[in-house]
């Protein structure tokens, strides 16, 4: 059967009436204009702007250098890592960007790589163009799955030099891995010699941390902030990857990887960064500026968790509540962009049910497009991923409908 193919992600915006949840991005009325604005003005207003070299011309090969001592503040805050020093901090044009630099750098066609099952599609697209021998291994909800058949058969037979993985609020299952797995998996890269990749583009939006704060909240529902990937540092073997895209904007195409010395003096001598002078100096000036004065973690705790926390529990409750436990499976994720659904009866098939669901005005991505090889997209086909921080509330509520009337269908014609 043919796939329902990537989104494209320009695809039909003059169609203002479908509800579009297969999308993995911002609400445009959550990006803060305001801020942005100030932030900008500084950089042309304050001295320290307008003198700053390295803002107006190439920049330095890691980095702003007032961005990366702003990176680790900000770390030491939001995550409470106290270990890192500057010399940790890669700026880079978004995750993307240095995930296409480090297979250039660091792997060679043919490297076997593992990924999870399931994991972000345009990193597998990436990892694609690359020509990797690209492998998976199952999640569960404490993330990525570690047992005997993960070591025995999977470390030690296929040797990959790579695990790529999005530890906190995975993009599409929602799961966070657990401490135990992240202490175990830093221990197996030291023991089988791979470099671990965590994408923590998702890191900074937990919104069970933020219903500690607010009424009605649920108690038993409160975990611990995830440690990130970048407290692994001084392991060697550790990349933590973080963007300002889901916490900004995309638009402004700028993250950074928390590495060893010895990788980030290596990202900083690639020929790219090199011949380019550093990602974006002149966006870093305007970053470091929202970092500075703490306005960006105001941002994310006061007004992205809360409103995005919000549309989690309405998309989550209405699925529930229409679909109910006897058609589906959700796990409520506690943080992210995503709810991952799968259907119970196997058989459903989400290619054929996007199909229905368009004629409906909603959109979803079907569970296919996360996985890497047929094997893995036959066992995906009847999950999919909805996103939830895209509309708001009403519209999830919308959203949710059509998606039930879309299944009735389908199932007249099919079941
Ligand atoms: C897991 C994951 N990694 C990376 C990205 C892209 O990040 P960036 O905009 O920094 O390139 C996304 C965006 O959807 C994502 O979900």
């Amino acid at each position: 059967m043919m796939d329902i193919g990537l989104e494209d992600r320009n695809e039909n915006q003059s169609d203002t009436t479908t509800i579009k949840l297969h999308k993995g991005e911002p609400d445009e009325t959550m990006i803060p204009f305001n801020l942005l604005e100030k932030a900008t003005q500084k950089v042309f207003a304050d001295e320290k702007g307008r003198h700053q070299r390295t803002y107006w011309t190439y920049g330095e090969d890691e980095g702003n250098t007032e961005l990366r001592h702003q990176v680790i503040n900000f770390l030491r805050h939001t995550c409470a890592i106290a270990t890192l020093s500057y010399e940790n901090i890669f700026i880079t044009n978004g995750t993307s960007a240095i995930l296409d630099q480090i297979c250039t750098m660091f792997l060679r066609a043919g490297d076997t790589i593992l990924v999870e099952c399931p994991t972000y599609s345009y990193g597998l697209q990436i990892f694609r163009d690359h020509h990797l021998h690209i492998i998976s291994y199952s999640v569960d909800d404490d993330g990525l799955v570690i047992d005997s058949t993960f070591i025995n058969d999977v470390l030690e037979r296929t040797k990959p030099k790579m695990i790529y993985i999005v530890p906190t609020f995975q993009n599409p299952a929602g799961v966070t891995m657990s401490h135990h797995r992240r202490e175990q998996l830093v221990q197996l890269s030291l023991k089988y010699h791979f470099l671990i990749v965590a994408d923590e583009v998702y890191h900074h939006l937990d919104y069970e941390k933020q219903d500690h704060n607010s009424n009605g909240i649920d108690h038993d529902r409160l975990v611990e902030h995830p440690k990130s990937f970048a407290a692994y540092h001084a392991a060697g073997t550790v990349v933590a990857l973080h963007s300002f895209s889901k916490i900004l904007t995309p638009a402004l195409r700028l993250g950074f990887a928390c590495a060893s010395h010895e990788h980030v003096n290596a990202m900083g001598r690639y020929g790219l960064i090199h011949s380019g002078g550093g990602a974006n100096p002149f966006v870093s000036g305007i970053v470091a500026r929202t970092l500075e004065d703490g306005s960006l973690k105001k941002f994310i705790d006061e007004k992205l968790c809360v409103e995005y926390g919000k549309r989690m529990r309405v998309l989550y409750n209405e699925l529930m509540q229409i679909f109910g436990e006897k058609h589906i499976t959700c796990r409520r994720p506690s943080g992210g962009y995503f709810l991952w659904v799968k259907f119970n009866d196997a058989g459903v098939d989400c290619d054929q049910l996007l199909i229905i669901a368009r004629k409906y005005g909603v959109t979803f991505s079907p569970g296919r497009l996360f996985a890497h090889d047929e094997e893995a997209k036959a066992k995906l086909a009847h999950c999919l991923r909805l996103c939830f921080t895209i509309v708001d509330c009403e519209q999830l509520r919308v959203g949710c409908a059509r998606l039930k009337q879309a299944f009735e269908e389908y199932k007249n014609i099919t079941l």
